[in-house]
């Protein structure tokens, strides 16, 4: 079986700082990269910024700053979050990087040879903010601007000498892969939006710029720089070494498990890069996966509309952790969702202080006390015991087919139910009553202990800091974390000490209460 697994997050402008978009989109990503890796699998992990196009020419030239000087400088604000953020990606890649430059003009000169690219002249509408050009039926007028209808964002009229890829060419292949590969694009409402408009029908797409010179120039003729989307996909690539198909990365993680993406940028992976992919006879990615938008009131938040939440300080206030499990929890995955202040605040007084923090705290208190601050020795497990413990058994294999299927909602509604139902065992097993049965108090500490290393183990791919706090009580790091052992009702080691729990999540004093 293939236990690689390779995901990207889209590679971000380095236009102006990161947002709560930018961040959403990574931890998300960093979750599913941490399932996998607790699943024995090897994972790729790829994030980067996308430096070259007129867009970022035109910021630099805002700033009155030359262009690689002003990318160094955002890009490393990107990768600082990234840290922030604690993702485990296993690398970060920059388009204006040598080793980036060399895949794009080889694919390009492999789409030239294959027929798939010619030269004519372009005139249409071009969102700079978007970099994406526009057909006329999806622009409109507002007070006078002409607008993409999708974005909201301004589109200019260009006219200039412009490479063609043929597009219209991998219509039907694009349809014929839709329908043979169901899962390629998820979820289905974006499936449906793609393949309807493939089916009304594709133009070749112009894919190099003449009229300014941030870019990668196209092979054989310097006065064109390519098309910063075809110069942006081709990251996917490139961080693994292509067209060096011999090489291990390439080998081991190329086609890709995952482009996780936001929807505004469907149609560049879900049409244009599959249709390049395809002309240039390299096996397509395995899925595409299209999130919704964090809002901000009813508007997508984001940089040109003014509107954004910087994660930066929200961590500086609260922590990251919160920050990562809010986001997972409360934006429903696939779709649009509203953040505040004010529900964190309930997710971490509710769900993480008391339902984990405070379970982790009663649980190793009364052990650490009534059995010799050790794990118990001898202990029989009954109907009860085993009910809450063998719930993990019975679910493994369903949560790794919801994982597959990026269905994180059922991945948290089974760890708040956990949680409810571990707080619940505990009160209702009443140990403290049971200082006269030994073997009964130790029987019910061991499960809560077991049942705390269990919720720990899936609660690691969501908030690994804390996580790893709490496997302290029982010695344990970060690479004993095993996915497939919360099967198992006796690994912890009987007789071996607890260990004090620090604080996981301090409560916060509600204004509005
Ligand atoms: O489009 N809600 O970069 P970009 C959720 N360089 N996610 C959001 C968001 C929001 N309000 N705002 C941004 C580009 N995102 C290209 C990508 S890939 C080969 C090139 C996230 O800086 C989301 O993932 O505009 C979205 O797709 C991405 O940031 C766009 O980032
Ligand atoms: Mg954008």
């Amino acid at each position: 079986m293939d236990k690689n697994f390779y995901i990207t997050t889209p590679i971000y402008y380095p236009s102006a700082k990161p947002h709560m978009g930018h961040a959403y989109s990574s931890i998300i990503a960093d979750f599913f990269a941490r399932f996998k890796k607790i699943d024995d699998y090897e994972v790729h992990f790829l994030t980067g910024t996308d430096e070259h196009g007129l867009k970022i020419q035109r910021s630099a030239e805002q700033q009155g700053q030359d262009p690689q000087k002003f990318c160094d400088k955002i890009s490393q604000t990107f990768r600082d979050l990234s840290k922030k953020l604690n993702l485990s990606n296993t690398d970060f890649i920059r388009t204006t990087e040598e080793r980036h430059k060399n895949t794009v003009q080889y694919l390009w000169k492999e789409l030239e040879k294959n027929d798939d690219i010619y030269l004519s002249n372009y005139s249409g509408w071009y969102s700079v903010s978007d970099e994406a050009f526009y057909n006329e039926d999806e622009i409109e007028e507002v007070d006078g601007k002409k607008m993409a209808i999708n974005s909201k964002s301004p589109v200019e009229w260009i006219e200039e000498e412009s490479y063609f890829f043929r597009l219209s060419k991998w219509e039907k292949p694009l349809l014929n892969h839709y329908e043979s590969n169901p899962n390629f694009i998820s979820p289905d409402s974006r499936k449906n939006e793609v393949i309807s408009f493939v089916k009304n029908g594709l133009k070749d797409l112009s894919v190099s710029r003449k009229t300014f010179t941030w870019g990668i120039p196209v092979p054989n003729n310097k006065d064109h720089v390519i098309y910063v989307w075809l110069d942006a996909l081709t990251n996917y690539l490139s961080a693994l070494n292509y067209p060096n198909t011999n090489d291990e990365l390439y080998n081991k993680f190329w086609p890709a498990s995952v482009h996780l993406i936001g929807k505004d940028i469907l149609r560049f992976h879900a049409i244009y890069w599959p249709a390049f992919l395809l002309a240039a006879k390299i096996e397509l990615p395995k899925k595409v996966y299209g999130h919704g938008w964090i809002l901000s009131g009813d508007e997508k938040m984001s940089k040109s509309k003014g509107n954004i939440l910087d994660p930066l300080e929200i961590i500086k206030e609260y922590g990251l952790d919160p920050l990562r499990y809010y986001l997972i929890k409360e934006v429903s995955f696939g779709n649009d969702g509203n953040i505040s202040q004010d529900r964190l605040e309930d997710c971490i007084n509710g769900d993480l202080a008391n339902n984990y923090g405070n379970y982790c705290q009663r649980v190793t208190a009364f052990a650490i006390k009534n059995c010799d601050g050790k794990i118990p020795n001898k202990i029989e497990f009954q109907k009860d015991d085993l009910q809450i413990l063998d719930k993990y058994k019975n679910n493994l294999d369903n949560i790794r087919l919801k994982i597959d299927d990026q269905n994180l909602n059922f991945y948290i509604d089974f760890i708040v139910k956990s949680l409810f139902e571990a707080n619940k065992y505990f009160n209702d097993q009443e140990p403290w009553k049971k200082k006269d049965d030994p073997l009964r108090l130790n029987t019910i500490v061991y499960t809560s202990l077991e049942i705390i290393r269990k919720i720990s183990y899936l609660l690691y791919p969501i908030i690994p800091n804390s996580s790893l706090k709490a496997l302290k009580i029982f010695s344990l790091s970060e690479s004993d974390i095993k996915l497939k052992s919360i099967i198992n009702n006796e690994s912890l080691s009987k007789g071996s000490n607890i260990n004090k729990i620090e604080i996981l999540f301090k409560k916060i004093e509600k204004k509005n209460d």
